[in-house]
């Protein structure tokens, strides 16, 4: 009998254990996900380290040390687990968005890997895999509900009709949140990645530096990060230029506060708009303090109930992957072993 035939057959099943596999960008990633939201195990090999050395991704570095890391990564998932690969159902993986040659290493891997365990793949967008981030553990939101997605490559408001749907509600016209922050803490000659670097100057720092607000867009609810982005270059051009000190905390500090308020503002107006009781967050940025503490307090003041993954939840990993691959898992949805990776999804 072919995989397919012996494939077509399985029955989903509620409390399927499901392998995660994630390579999208820098981080190796695996995990092992029972029913959609008990994590077993998530671990990471991350080549950040390496790429910090060139101010950014390199993509030819990234998907030879995806080959490194990828049978190590999975070995490492199943020994958390305590598990052996006969205790798995499905293998979910990421097939896009990101770098071609980085995905096709998590791709083949876990091709193989379905096919010789005869078991279904499932064909997860990495996207999806942050919004379905905030269904891991036993306080699930309850849709209908708003996400608020930021990451290095998108930036979102969106309805959430039923779990597993998606309704885009305004989004990012030019660079991604994440993006910003990234070539911002570049200009300030700080550290990769960007993100974690801006939050660390912005400690201490004061919202001292005037920035031009961000339009709403057409729908009032879309966002544009590269005037932000461009005014912070110029700014700190221009000080250096004409010779002024600059103070790189208030710089991160005032950067840091526009770029979130502005997508808090429209998450918090699309929950009102949309009538929903519950916010949920996902994406590397919503790793960030100050991001986490304002979306907390506005929800607070809102009487919205907040889902807000732990940041190693946030930041890229297959445990998210996992929770995605569940919904298609639990309709049957299976991928056939021809899946191609696509870097924009
Ligand atoms: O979701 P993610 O890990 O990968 C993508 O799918 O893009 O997001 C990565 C982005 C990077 O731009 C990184 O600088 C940003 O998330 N990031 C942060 C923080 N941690 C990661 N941005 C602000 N504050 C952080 N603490
Ligand atoms: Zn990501």
């Amino acid at each position: 009998m072919s995989y397919y035939e012996k494939v077509k057959n399985i029955k989903p099943k509620t409390d399927a254990v499901i392998l995660g596999i994630e390579s999208s960008c820098d981080d190796t990633c695996c995990a092992i996900v029972r029913g959609g939201n008990t994590i077993l195990a998530n671990e990471i090999i991350s080549s950040a380290a390496e790429h910090a050395k060139y101010g950014g991704v390199v993509p030819e570095i990234a998907s030879r040390m995806h080959t490194d890391a990828i049978s190590k990564v999975v070995q490492n998932a199943l020994k958390t687990a305590k598990m052996s690969f006969d205790d798995i159902d499905a293998v979910a993986v990421t097939y896009g968005a990101g770098l071609l040659g980085a995905l096709l290493v998590g791709l083949s891997y876990a091709k193989a890997l379905a096919m010789s365990l005869n078991i279904p793949l499932i064909a997860v967008s990495h996207i999806r895999g942050h919004i379905s981030a905030s269904y891991l553990g036993n306080d699930p939101p309850n849709a209908p509900f708003v996400s608020m997605l930021s990451s290095g490559g998108h930036t979102a408001v969106i309805y959430i009709p039923k779990d597993g749907e998606f309704q885009i509600m305004g989004q990012t016209l030019d660079d991604a949140i994440g993006e910003a922050f990234d070539k911002v803490a570049r200009t300030l000659k700080l550290g990769y990645p960007g993100g974690p670097e801006i939050e660390r100057a912005a400690k201490g720092g004061e919202n001292s530096v005037v920035l031009p607000k961000m339009l709403k867009g057409n729908n009032g609810f879309d966002l544009s990060y590269s005037g932000l982005k461009t005014a912070v270059i110029n700014y700190v051009h221009n000080r250096e230029q004409t010779g002024k000190e600059i103070d790189v905390s208030n710089v991160a500090f005032s950067f840091q506060k526009n770029a979130v308020d502005a997508l808090i503002e429209r998450a918090i107006r699309a929950a009102k708009q949309c009538n929903v009781k519950e916010i949920a967050c996902g994406g590397g940025v919503a790793a960030n303090t100050y991001l986490r503490e304002s979306i907390s307090e506005k929800c607070r003041e809102n009487n919205f109930k907040l889902h807000l993954p732990e940041k190693k939840l946030c930041t890229d990993n297959a445990a998210m992957i996992c929770a995605e691959g569940y919904f298609k898992y639990m309709k049957g949805d299976y991928a056939d072993l021809l899946l191609n990776a696509e870097s924009s999804l």
